[in-house]
């Protein structure tokens, strides 16, 4: 059994739980992880075992709805308070990624719309409505791999940074599909994969999702990205975000404005792979972006035999950084390409995906 026989996130119907690949074990074991409490979903999340903006999303949607299954009442107003409870706890397991509160938000309003409806018919609602988040997930990754493959040709060297590949979301990824589109259509891509430190999900996770696939990878420290750029083996850059800001500011891992600092040095177009779910009109720059800060023992000791740096020794640990608006060539949406200036361009987007959602 390998990586395509299992969703990244999914809905198991019949143990009414979520089942995520436990990604803290890849590469060395692909284990399945079936969660039913919010206790046990909350900690996947933190834990990383799911993990990913797109992918953090999915499982809000499905992991509100197990919640909002086992709420016992039969008024509205009780279950609504009850409904709410779950939503801030379940929010509260990361700060970064948008797609957690936007996931959870949408099953919020799913509630409201119900109101005069019995709770059993609410919480169905839920659950269609979490199938259709998945569903979307998989249908936006594609049209962005399909805008993204726009911008490169057959043989082209393509970077990418952290993991927004099919492990961050449902299937193809974000930053990814248009290497897996591309794939299919004998485009033979090389690709060079940062490792990502601290957490390496560049190399236990992108280099690992793409050799399954056949795809031609090579894992990189994140200190040689300029190298392989200065040398011309890379002709875009495609990375993920966890959150944009209206004007075009993005929230990615730790990292990820070093590499885009280098490729504007060394002309190579930055491209960001965002769902619109990803983009968070209220959150008007970078500055205002709430950056989670993770604990020193991934920087010091996590990956290593024994502890690398002095006991004691402080540590900053910000598991993202924001990328500058000028740094960016172009914001890849499921509704076309937004370019400088951002906001206008965004607006147009939420115009067109208004006027004809993709599903
Ligand atoms: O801490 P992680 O592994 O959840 O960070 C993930 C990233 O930064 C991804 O690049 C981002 O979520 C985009 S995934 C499409």
């Amino acid at each position: 059994m390998g990586l395509n026989d299992f969703d990244t996130v999914a809905l198991d119907e019949e143990r009414n739980a979520l089942a995520i690949i436990d990604q803290t074990k890849l590469p060395g074991e692909l284990e399945m992880l079936y969660l039913t409490t919010q206790k046990e979903i909350w900690n996947a999340i933190y834990l990383l075992q799911v993990r990913g903006a797109p992918a953090i999303g999915v499982a809000a949607g499905i992991g509100i709805y197990l919640a909002a299954r086992e709420i016992q009442t039969d008024d509205y107003d009780e279950f609504l308070k009850e409904f709410r409870k779950a939503k801030d706890y379940l929010d509260s397991a990361r700060p970064t990624a948008v797609n957690l509160s936007w996931a959870l938000n949408r099953q919020e309003q799913v509630v409201l719309n119900h109101k005069g409806c019995s709770v059993p018919e609410i919480v169905e609602a839920l659950h269609q409505e979490a199938i259709k988040i998945r569903d979307e997930d998989v249908a936006v990754c594609k049209a962005i791999g399909e805008f993204g493959l726009t911008l490169v040709k057959p043989g082209d060297g393509l970077l990418t940074h952290c993991n927004a590949g099919r492990l961050c979301a449902v299937k193809y990824g974000t930053a990814t599909a248009p290497m897996y589109l591309g794939h299919e259509r004998g485009y033979n891509f090389k690709v060079f994969s940062d490792e990502t430190r601290p957490l390496l999900q560049g190399a236990r996770l992108t280099s690992f999702e793409l050799k399954e696939a056949g795809i031609d990878v090579t894992v990189i420290c994140d200190n040689m990205s300029a190298t392989v750029m200065r040398n011309g083996w890379v002709q875009a850059v495609f990375v993920g975000c966890d959150r944009v800001a209206a004007n075009g500011d993005t929230a990615n891992k730790i990292g990820t404005s070093m590499v885009a600092m280098a490729a504007k040095r060394y002309g190579v177009p930055f491209y960001i792979c965002a769902p619109t779910a990803t983009i968070d009109m209220k959150t008007r720059t970078g500055a205002d972006i709430k950056i989670e800060e993770r604990k020193p023992e991934e920087v010091t000791e996590m990956w290593y035999a024994k502890r690398m740096a002095p006991e004691g020794v402080k540590v900053f640990n910000p598991a993202f950084d924001v990328t500058d608006n000028d740094l960016i060539t172009g914001i890849i949406t499921e509704y076309g390409i937004a370019r400088a200036p951002y906001k206008e361009a965004f607006e147009e987007i939420f115009r067109k995906k208004a006027e004809n959602p993709i599903l």
